[in-house]
């Protein structure tokens, strides 16, 4: 049984879904082939990724293909409840997941998903691969694949393989150029900034945006905070992406002396507690802190919390802290604000993203029923996909480019012409 919020909230899932497809041309081409094609019939895929209208599309995808699929969120603030009563309601999908759910019922809901011993898992940040690794070992030898979505992931995945703890290929989605050029950057860039005024309507220009971490989402953020007129300083711990901010024409200093200017901080470095006290004590009156990394672990707010006086909601994702001496605002409880607060990734991207999810499901499955087995790794995604997804964006967008003649393609092959 489903473990949803509000089955009511189908319609009004249903019409947000409808709306959204238009820009997912992508996943459309795909979903038309599936239905004939139907490549994935009877494989069973347990899905953890946050329960957005995008997703939606994905899920209908898949089902198209002839999959069973189970689907829970994850990220227990990013459901969007009237999209999982919809996926319920019209596509007679499983969805156990509700907004603002608890950890455990979050942990629960991951259970739930890897009951039916899938063929595929899909992840978004490993909270499924890594519960079906603890928790449920035996049902490793039935995955013939796993995918994942997010940078965060894939970091924990390697962890995994490079301490011989993972038991089953996976394809790091994140890292195909389809993906990470576009959703990361101009996705997280666009729908930081839309969580971060829907909850907090503030006026970016002029005003000094501190920008922790300039790795693909970071410097979206950027790029966008700077085209909206506010002043953004980066702090950085590699070298290499510290010179580039540099040289994209950003200040770039430590976080303990950004934190005496900064009006608004984002977080997105996938690491933990990149805002601490130390920095929170050198904040101005009013300084107002954000995450969008995938995990809340961004911005110290067990420490925050103990020093704090006290601390109030003074409005939908606004916390105010009261220190001794100011106001600091914490925005959606330093959960990813982007998908917390407004609903993340436009479809535009996801369409690429996404594509890369039900393209991979699919090369998985081939590679199975010719009966073989692609090793325990953590592996890109196949190149003829990548330029595959590239090439039917680009025709969707009505955009056509040059070819190589033969005698171009003969200079690049040549070694001989020089000088
Ligand atoms: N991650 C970021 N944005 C997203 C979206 N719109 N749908 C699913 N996952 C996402």
């Amino acid at each position: 049984m489903p473990d949803i919020k509000d089955i009511n909230l189908a319609e009004q899932g249903l019409e947000r879904i409808n709306w959204v497809e238009k820009n997912m041309p992508v996943l459309r081409i795909i979903r038309d082939r599936f239905e004939k094609e139907k490549p994935l019939q009877d494989i069973r895929i347990a899905s953890c990724l946050h329960i957005t209208t995008e997703t939606a599309i994905l899920m209908r995808t898949l089902k198209a293909g002839g999959s069973q699929i189970k689907l829970c969120a994850s990220n227990p603030l990013s459901t969007q409840d009237d999209v999982a009563a919809a996926l319920v309601k019209y596509y007679g999908l499983d969805v156990y997941s509700i907004n603002g759910e608890d950890n455990e019922t979050y942990y629960k809901h991951i259970d739930s998903v890897l009951e039916f011993n899938p063929h595929i898992t899909q992840d978004d940040g490993c909270d499924l691969v890594s519960t079906i690794h603890s928790k449920y070992p035996e049902k490793c030898n039935n995955v013939i694949g796993g995918s994942e979505e997010t940078t965060t992931g894939v970091i924990r995945l390697r962890s995994m393989l490079a301490d011989n703890s993972l038991k089953y290929p996976i394809i790091a989605v994140n890292d195909a150029k389809t993906k990470h050029f576009f959703d990361n950057r101009y996705g997280t860039g666009q729908s930081t900034i839309d969580g971060i005024i829907r909850a907090t309507d503030i006026l970016l220009a002029g005003s000094t945006v501190v920008i922790a971490g300039y790795g693909w989402c970071g410097r979206g953020v950027a790029m966008r905070a700077k085209g909206m007129g506010a002043n953004v300083i980066i702090t950085e711990v590699d070298h290499l992406k510290a010179t580039e901010a540099a040289m994209d024409g950003f200040r770039v200093m430590k976080m303990i002396d950004a934190a005496l200017y900064g009006d608004l901080f984002i977080t997105i470095t996938g690491d933990i507690n990149v805002i601490d006290i130390p920095h929170i004590e050198k904040m101005k009156d009013g300084a107002i802190i954000c995450n969008s990394g995938h995990f809340d672990v961004e911005i110290n707010l067990t420490a925050l919390n103990k020093i704090a006086k006290s601390r109030q909601r003074v409005r939908k994702f606004v916390d105010e802290y009261k220190l001794d001496d100011k106001r600091i605002y914490v925005l959606a409880e330093g959960r990813l604000i982007n998908l917390a607060a407004a609903n993340g990734h436009p479809a535009a991207v996801m369409d690429m993203s996404f594509a890369n999810q039900a393209l991979t499901a699919e090369y998985f499955t081939k590679t199975y029923r010719k009966g073989e087995r692609l090793p325990v790794d953590v592996m890109p995604v196949p190149k003829h996909i990548d330029e595959y997804i590239a090439k039917l964006k680009l025709n969707s967008m009505n955009i056509q480019i040059d070819q190589l003649t033969e005698e171009q393609k003969k200079y690049l092959a040549s070694w001989s012409f020089g000088t």
